[in-house]
């Protein structure tokens, strides 16, 4: 592909725009690594603690209208035990983001330690699942915490850190705009939108946490909203993440300030073949209409601002 789509995010080069977002193909370092051979430019992992969790029982996860709602209950082994997967996916090149969550600042420190320790490129803070208590958006949704918790990772580590953001609160740029000025190195918008789905014939909530997180077609206009508030109000990159199935999903994104997409629920329907698919398109857009390389398109839904 072409250098047109370089991008570097806080330091981190990748060779195209596009991301595996958290927690669609798991763990192991053979799953992620298939995403890198697919093309995504960069991938990042299902967010990991300190201690193997065994999460929710089923279901899971249930398809709705225009996407999935889940409530997995992050399931993981733990970052102690998440070496090799590491090691395995950086063989193929791309950079390694391991996403990070803890119930408390100082876990999340400890996490982040680990999870560099283990090989990690960049971190992504996880302050927005929004089915776990405690974690998640209970941190994501109070500006002090989140802060508080970027500046003990970022005085552990010396790897960029991304946090990201819960679409589930009253103001997301001030959010944005607290961890940005906590050290914050990127913002990833957005994490699922809270919601939940019943079955009319047994009465009863379907999925097992009754309480799930939306994702697909049926958030990106939340989420494109979110990139196009916050990339208005920081000075650090944000990564736009809801919903993206094609590169005009991609190039929306980009447009509203966004300098790399991660793509999640579309592999569910599309299979890994998306990152190509996007990939070409932002290309041929790029090349349509005259731009020198993506930087340019980064942001110019403001230019009329
Ligand atoms: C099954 C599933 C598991 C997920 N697990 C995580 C996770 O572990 N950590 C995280 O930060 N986000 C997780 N997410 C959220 C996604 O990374 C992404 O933010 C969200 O799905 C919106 O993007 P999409 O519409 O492209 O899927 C998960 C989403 C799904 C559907």
């Amino acid at each position: 592909m072409s250098r047109r789509l370089t991008t570097e995010i806080a330091g981190l080069r990748l060779a195209n725009p596009t991301m595996l977002a958290a927690g669609i193909l798991g763990f192991t370092g053979s799953s992620l690594r298939n995403a890198v051979e697919a093309g995504a430019g960069a991938v990042v992992t299902k967010s990991v603690g300190l201690t193997p969790r065994k999460g929710y029982p089923n279901p899971t996860v249930v398809q709705v209208d225009c996407g999935l709602l889940n409530a997995i209950g992050l399931p993981n082994p733990g970052v102690l035990h998440f070496r090799e997967e590491v090691r395995e996916v950086k063989e193929v090149g791309a950079p390694v983001v391991v996403s990070i969550y803890g119930f408390s600042s100082k876990e999340f420190a400890e996490v982040a330690r680990a999870a560099v320790d283990a090989g990690a490129d960049a971190l992504e803070l996880n302050v927005s699942c929004p089915h776990v208590e405690k974690t998640g958006a209970e941190i994501g949704s109070d500006p002090e915490l989140v802060a508080e918790v970027v500046r003990k990772v970022k005085d552990k580590v010396d790897k960029p850190v991304f946090v990201k953001l819960t679409p589930n609160v009253a103001n997301i740029v001030e959010v944005a705009g607290t961890a940005a000025n906590a050290g914050a190195d990127a913002i990833v918008a957005i994490n699922t939108v809270r919601g939940m789905a019943i079955e009319v014939e047994t009465t009863r909530p379907i999925l097992a946490n009754k309480i799930g997180g939306l994702s697909g077609p049926a958030i990106r206009p939340v989420a494109v909203r979110c990139v196009y508030e916050i990339s208005r109000e920081v000075n650090i990159p944000v990564i736009g993440c809801g919903g993206i199935n094609t590169w005009r999903d991609a190039v929306e994104f980009i447009l509203a300030g966004a300098s790399a997409i991660q793509i999640g629920t579309a592999i569910a329907s599309k299979g890994l073949g998306v990152f190509k698919s996007v990939t070409k398109g932002i290309d041929a857009y790029v090349l349509k209409k005259r731009f020198k390389s993506l930087k340019d398109v980064v942001g110019l839904a403001h230019s009329e601002d």
